[in-house]
């Protein structure tokens, strides 16, 4: 264990609590997404996206707020950059905006777009920060949705198409690839529920766009060995919640399996067994008709080795049954407190959904690759904000990594989401996640005591490491 005392700080217990001792390799990161936090949505060649479409759709979005603007880290990324040198960042986790390669999904390459994340890539390895960058953040060209989206099955060799030439391109500076983020998000609440872009009600749809996402998933790592350079490291980032019943009851415990079906199984049954969950299939194709659109082979790409998997942990799901019938299992109250987004606040869940992955799945290594909170904030008064709820989810969230770690999990990366308040998609700009705040007026950047107090804590664990 590390002999770091702790420091007598302004914060709580939380804040001096001793780190974990980080294994070799482990980083601490933050993460971001292109839509947003980039702005520019017009400039150098970039295309339309189907969020640009979506948030420019009157109804879709709090405030009818757009990506437009956002950070305007298009503009500013060499400030970013040296920001997270100062937060003592080791590794960035970004993504890169399809439709800055190539506007319309396929076709010519626009090299401005490369040229981009290529120039980020090298200003972030210029300062030691680790460059990691996921493909896929939702942003999907809109020619391309235009032409049936994910639902179309030639997306998937588009986007395997996509995933060579940026890896052909950017291989050298970036080590570690995401392809997809949060697929169950990209599906179901674009696709089914609506919140989110292409804004579809429609669940046949939806579950053929699940099937592409995981292909393309594949596919595009297939894609990428045949550029990268050895000992690239290529994953998926799924989003996983621990699924409790509400009410401990036999028809409780039934829906909390179907819960757990729809947005945890349903992901990690194809990409580490090479099989859809048989109680889900049955149900999809009872409630919503065939699930026809997996071919021979499929599942075999779908499950293709990886080098690690990305999980985005933010909170526990509790669950009850609805009178509408299985596929409509119905959140339960929360219990206890919750952040912002009236998220439950509970970091055993990571802890949790480590052990679940790597009893049940895999023992491949496993990147953190988001995890973070939104809450109502003050204004920054002469450069300090006090976001004390933050921090303390941060640090309730740190010792859980440290706790999965002494469990037996190989994780080997932390991202905060998010480096900065940010675009939060249909929830436009009123939720604020980032632990460096934005004024959006301004584009004044402040980092606010959780930001202080993850440095304190990097600093302290590589102290004690
Ligand atoms: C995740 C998304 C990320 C951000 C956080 C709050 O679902 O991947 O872009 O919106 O939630």
């Amino acid at each position: 264990m590390s002999a770091t005392a702790p420091r007598p700080t302004e914060g709580g217990q939380e804040a001096t609590a001793e780190p974990f001792v980080p294994p070799p390799g482990f980083r601490f990161g933050v993460a971001t997404a292109a839509y947003q936090i980039e702005g520019s949505t017009l400039a150098d060649g970039r295309g339309e996206s189907i969020w640009d479409r979506f948030a420019h759709t009157p109804g879709k979005t709090v405030n009818g707020d757009t990506g437009d603007v956002a950070c305007d880290h298009y503009k500013r990324w060499r400030a970013d950059v040296e920001l997270m040198d100062t937060l003592h960042v080791e590794s960035y986790r970004f993504s890169i905006a399809w439709p800055r390669i190539l506007p319309t999904g396929a076709g010519t390459v626009n090299q401005r777009g490369l040229d981009f994340y290529k120039r980020l890539a090298e200003g972030l390895r210029e300062r030691g920060i680790e460059p990691v960058a996921t493909l896929y953040h939702w942003d999907l060209p809109q020619a391309l949705q235009n032409g049936g989206g994910w639902a179309a099955r030639d997306t998937v060799e588009r986007f395997a198409e996509y995933a060579r030439i940026v890896g052909a391109e950017l291989g050298d500076v970036v080590g570690s690839w995401i392809t997809q983020n949060e697929p169950w998000c990209t599906a179901f609440l674009g696709n089914a529920i609506g919140k989110k872009a292409p804004g579809l009600h429609d669940w046949p749809t939806a579950l053929a766009v699940s099937h592409h996402l995981l292909l393309s998933h594949g596919r595009a790592t297939e894609a990428l060995r045949t550029v990268l350079p050895a000992g690239s490291e290529i994953g998926i980032a799924l989003n996983l919640f621990p699924i409790l019943p509400a009410v401990d009851d036999e028809a409780h415990r039934e829906a909390a399996v179907v819960r757990d079906g729809y947005v945890n199984r349903w992901f990690l049954d194809p990409v580490f067994r090479g099989a859809y969950p048989q109680d889900m299939v049955e149900l999809y194709e009872r409630e919503t008709g065939p699930f026809d659109c997996v071919q021979d082979g499929d599942l075999a790409t779908i499950s293709t080795p990886t080098d690690f998997l990305g999980v985005n942990y933010y909170n526990p799901m509790r669950v009850e049954p609805s009178d509408e019938g299985p596929l409509h299992v119905r959140d339960a109250e929360s219990v206890g407190p919750v952040t912002g987004m009236g998220w439950e606040i509970d970091p055993a869940g990571l802890r949790q959904i480590l052990a679940r992955v790597r009893a049940e799945y895999t023992s491949l290594p496993v990147m953190i690759t988001e995890n973070g909170s939104a809450f109502e904030d003050p204004e920054p008064a002469d450069g300090v904000l006090e976001d004390p709820e933050r921090r303390a989810y941060l640090a309730g969230h740190l010792a859980a990594v440290g706790e999965a770690l002494a469990d037996g999990s190989d994780v080997r990366r932390y991202f905060v989401w998010s480096l900065l308040d940010n675009y939060e998609w249909e929830d436009g700009y009123g939720q604020r996640f980032g632990i460096v705040h934005v004024d959006f007026e301004t584009q004044a950047r402040t980092p606010k005591a959780s930001a202080l107090f993850y440095k304190d804590y990097i600093d302290r664990a590589r102290k004690g490491a």
